[in-house]
């Protein structure tokens, strides 16, 4: 039975501020995922507080909204079988320090605001995502 999802995923400002766009994109696409649609986007704080707002009790929320909306980012419609759980298994864990060898947020994050990359949590959530940048 075919189990094709589609994520959303981010390249945050720290990874299109050091030019890594496509060396991300070429792991997504060695890992199995087809990009089905992506653009380059500057978003503004209000359009970040809105994308994040499920975290907007958190006490690094106004700090991770001023980052997300601090510069350039790519955003994409993943495809692939399981593409939300394989999408969180290459990024690994959100804190670049405690992601495994392999992963990208251990090869590229700097740390866990510039974590390098976003990727949906759910399908719920997926879908909301993708709405939100490309269906809106
Ligand atoms: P992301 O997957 O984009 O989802 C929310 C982001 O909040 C997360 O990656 C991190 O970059 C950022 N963040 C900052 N501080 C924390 C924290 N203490 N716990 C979880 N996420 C954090």
């Amino acid at each position: 039975m075919s189990n094709t999802e589609q994520t959303l995923s981010i390249i945050k400002p720290d990874a299109v501020e050091r030019n890594l766009q496509d060396e991300i994109k070429k792991n997504f696409v060695e890992n199995g995922f087809n990009i089905k649609d992506e653009k380059k986007i500057h978003i503004s704080k209000n359009e970040a507080e809105e994308f994040y707002k499920v975290h907007q009790s958190k006490p690094f929320y106004p700090e991770l909204c001023s980052y997300l909306s601090s510069g350039p980012i790519i955003v994409m419609i993943l495809e692939r079988q399981n593409a939300i759980l394989e999408n969180r298994k290459l990024m690994g864990a959100t804190d670049p320090a405690k992601a495994d060898e392999g992963t990208l947020r251990k090869k590229y994050g700097i740390s866990i605001d510039k974590n390098s990359v976003h990727g949906s949590d759910s399908l719920d959530n997926a879908k909301k995502e993708i709405d939100f940048f490309f269906n809106s």
